[in-house]
């Protein structure tokens, strides 16, 4: 009978992810509560106590799933509100926590990849302006050096900042995320990327001078932008335009230094070559249609995942790592998952996912490592509980945890470093004339 296996790397990463907000729960300082609490997201959700990481013991049970995953890395993020609730006021005891979570990670094997920004902003900086305003840099760096000082020996690899150009879309166009007491809207959005660039840059540096040899990057957003017809010229064209300004303007302004038009002009002290990794969060494909503002225009017959949220597009990610070797970095996908409250998707979409990082692997390019998005179901912005990321089922109303089929696949290729037909066989037949097209399934 065939037995075909797809090896990694011996060294390869096996990661999960999660971030603050997403599974700490009463993250009451920073801009998101109050906005939830105004009935702003998906059928008046809230975030609450979300999957109880403020419980340490919580968060290390859920950690300890993890490592019998036989992962060897867990992403998440520290919350700014909660490290400096009032402006110049640290809380010893909230890094002390986050201290003690780091601790307990090296103890159960996980390296720890920490985001120092990942969509949450402390209330008092929103009422500054926050990235509206020049004053967010020096606070950016300080309350950086802070958490370095305090975790630094504990964080081999950190993300300054999550998403900037998600982060400026669902905030300055689409308008979901907490709106600031200030216009939003373009022009607001595009100064406030070049205040990402700058944030960046200055943690980047607060990084390297304490730890020189701590791996900093960012966790960049790369959708796979399709045009809606390839035949239709303007379609192209459109979908050119995106992936310039969406994929790859921020891109270039860490290797060069200079801010790219529309976001601003001119050279950004410290942001020449101000990255040691690529970090690639990838979702799905989006088709761009001429005229049309969204991407959300998939042909009729696509499957999508739960709310509409995007399809299994596994070529999409190869094509991503591709465009990603440019910057002759290490590459590690720092996000990749699938909403899917059932279980009925994400078995395949993690099978023919890795199968495209195996490929890449193959043909040497750089990726050196992978986190699951996400580690358990937790509270996901503007869309609520209505989508779950989990590997881990959660129910937020009893807290109660599951593991998922596709935690228990997830497992099996941590462990075994590989892909097999085995595998396919008993979580995806359905996958099999992709994923080993000469097997004996597909000759009967
Ligand atoms: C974000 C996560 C989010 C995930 C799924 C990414 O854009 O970094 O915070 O939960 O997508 O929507």
């Amino acid at each position: 009978m065939t037995q075909a296996t797809f090896n990694f790397p011996a060294d390869f990463l096996w990661g999960t992810a999660t971030a603050a907000h997403h599974v700490e729960g009463h993250n009451q300082n920073n801009d998101w509560w109050p906005w939830e609490q105004a009935g702003h997201i998906l059928k008046g959700h809230t975030s609450g106590a979300a999957c109880n990481w403020w419980d340490l013991e919580t968060a290390l049970r859920d950690l300890d799933t993890a490592v019998s995953l036989g992962t060897k890395a867990h992403r998440l993020s520290v919350e700014w509100s909660r490290i400096e609730p009032e402006p110049s006021v640290f809380d010893q005891h909230a890094l002390d926590q986050y201290r003690a979570l780091l601790e307990g990670m090296h103890q159960r094997g996980l390296e720890p990849m920490v985001t120092l920004h990942h969509f949450t902003n402390p209330q008092w900086l929103v009422a500054k302006g926050d990235f509206s305003s020049e004053l967010i840099v020096e606070y950016f760096e300080r309350y950086t050096r802070k958490v370095v000082e305090a975790l630094g020996d504990l964080v081999p690899k950190w993300v300054t900042i999550n998403e900037p150009l998600v982060y400026f879309t669902m905030r300055h166009v689409d308008k979901v995320f907490p709106q600031p007491d200030r216009p939003t809207g373009l022009r607001v959005g595009l100064g406030e990327v070049y205040r990402m660039w700058q944030c960046h840059a200055v943690a980047y540096h607060a990084i390297k001078a304490q730890y020189p040899q701590a791996q900093v990057g960012v966790a960049k957003n790369f959708p796979y932008f399709a045009p809606r017809n390839p035949r239709n010229p303007l379609d192209v064209w459109q979908r050119n335009l995106l992936w310039r300004y969406f994929n790859d303007s921020w891109m270039q302004g860490m290797v060069t230094g200079r801010a790219q038009w529309p976001f601003g002009r001119g050279t950004i002290k410290g942001l020449k070559d101000s990255f040691d990794f690529v970090g690639v969060n990838y979702y799905s494909r989006y088709f761009v249609q001429f005229g049309k503002l969204g991407t959300a225009v998939w042909p009729p017959e696509t499957r999508l995942s739960d709310g509409g949220y995007g399809e299994n597009y596994p070529d999409g990610l190869f094509e991503i790592i591709k465009y990603a070797t440019q910057f002759k970095k290490p590459i590690y996908i720092t996000e990749n998952g699938i909403p899917d409250q059932a279980d009925k998707m994400r078995p395949a979409y993690l099978l023919r996912h890795l199968r495209q990082v195996w490929q890449a692997v193959c043909f040497n390019f750089p990726v050196m490592g992978y986190y699951h998005w996400s580690l358990i179901d937790n509270f996901e912005w503007d869309r609520g509980w209505t989508q779950r990321f989990g590997l881990i089922e959660m129910d937020p109303e009893t807290q109660a945890r599951q593991l998922r089929p596709s935690g228990q696949l997830y497992g099996e290729i941590c462990r075994t470093n590989s892909l097999s037909y085995s595998m396919v066989e008993r979580y995806a037949i359905d996958q099999m004339p992709h994923l080993f097209p000469d097997s004996k399934l597909q000759r009967r």
